[in-house]
């Protein structure tokens, strides 16, 4: 396997723009892929902003700033990432998008390239049998805001290869962040936990237990937790929530992971939390 230097990003909106910035803070040469030129420069500015506040707070020098942008290339064009020693893919949370993308790099790849996915929830396994090279599929599951949060999950599908793996570990390091190692089932660690967890908040406030506010000042001032679980619900977005206890419930197949009914008529009323600017809170413009 060739040492890794070029890395080629797949989507650039939450996750992927935040992922683009930090292999390029960490000197490593980017191709940055979009569908649309207005979520490519979507992306690049809200890079550029942020790589200005690291050097505002003085975490970087503006000359390390304006170099990682130097080193960010949008492009439209998927076989530009023919150039690339390892890609990531960060499009859009569903399988139908992410199989056409698998497919489609696994042609453009060189053969050797390791192929990961920031999934949160989709199959590692079910994205690599997509390909002619599962040994080199992995989950590489970043966690938002990128630039800050140090945890990378690690997930081997089922016939990821140890030195995939090793190589990807590796990567997470030099970008600074901490791998953890996990294997390919619904939901991973992150959300299997998390999930229930804000899901059971969301009954709670069904069944009049207590108030939003309430229950979120039980966690904050009981656990220590820096955020309440629905203010959290509401900035991860309901829909984004819904769509992982789906996941769950049909992955794992336990009625305790049922999606509360009061989340489900939430996302029917197009509460969707903090983007929609209203959740279990309402949210100024
Ligand atoms: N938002 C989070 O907190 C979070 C955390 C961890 C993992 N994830 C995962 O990261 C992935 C991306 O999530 P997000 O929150 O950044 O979504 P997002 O909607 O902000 O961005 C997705 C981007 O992918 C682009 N896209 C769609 N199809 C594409 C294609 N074929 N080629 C290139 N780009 C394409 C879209 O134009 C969009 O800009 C998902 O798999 C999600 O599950 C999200």
């Amino acid at each position: 396997m060739s040492e890794i230097k070029t890395v080629g990003v797949i989507g650039a909106g939450t996750m992927g723009n935040g992922i683009a910035h930090v292999f390029a803070r960490s000197g490593f040469t980017v191709r940055l892929c979009e569908v649309e030129q207005r979520f490519l420069d979507r992306g690049l500015d809200t890079i550029r902003k942020n790589l200005g506040r690291e050097a505002e707070k003085a975490k970087i020098t503006q000359a390390e700033a304006d170099a990682a942008l130097k080193r960010i290339h949008g492009t439209l064009d998927r076989s530009s990432l023919s150039v690339c020693d390892f890609v990531v893919e960060a499009a859009t949370e569903r399988f139908d998008i992410k199989r056409e993308i698998f497919r489609d790099l696994d042609r453009i790849a060189g053969p050797d390239v390791i192929l990961a996915s920031n999934t949160s929830s989709i199959s590692i396994t079910r994205l690599a049998a997509q390909t002619q090279r599962p040994e080199r599929v992995i989950g590489m599951h970043f966690f938002n805001p990128v630039p800050v949060m140090r945890l990378v999950e690690v997930i081997r599908g089922l016939a990821t290869s140890q030195e995939t793996y090793d190589a990807v570990s590796d990567l997470a390091e030099k970008l600074g962040k901490t791998p953890v190692e996990v294997n390919d089932a619904p939901g991973f660690v992150s959300n299997r936990v998390l999930m229930p967890l804000l899901n059971e908040a969301m009954y709670a406030v069904m069944e009049g237990v207590a108030t939003p506010e309430a229950v979120d000042e039980v966690f904050k001032l009981g656990m220590a937790h820096p955020m309440g679980p629905l203010t959290l619900a509401d900035f991860i977005g309901l829909d984004v929530c819904l769509d992982i206890m789906r996941v769950l419930h049909e992955g794992l197949g336990d009625p305790k992971y049922r999606p509360c009914p009061l989340l489900i008529r939430m996302v029917d009323a197009g509460w969707l939390g903090r983007k929609s600017g209203r959740g279990f809170y309402e949210y100024g413009s």
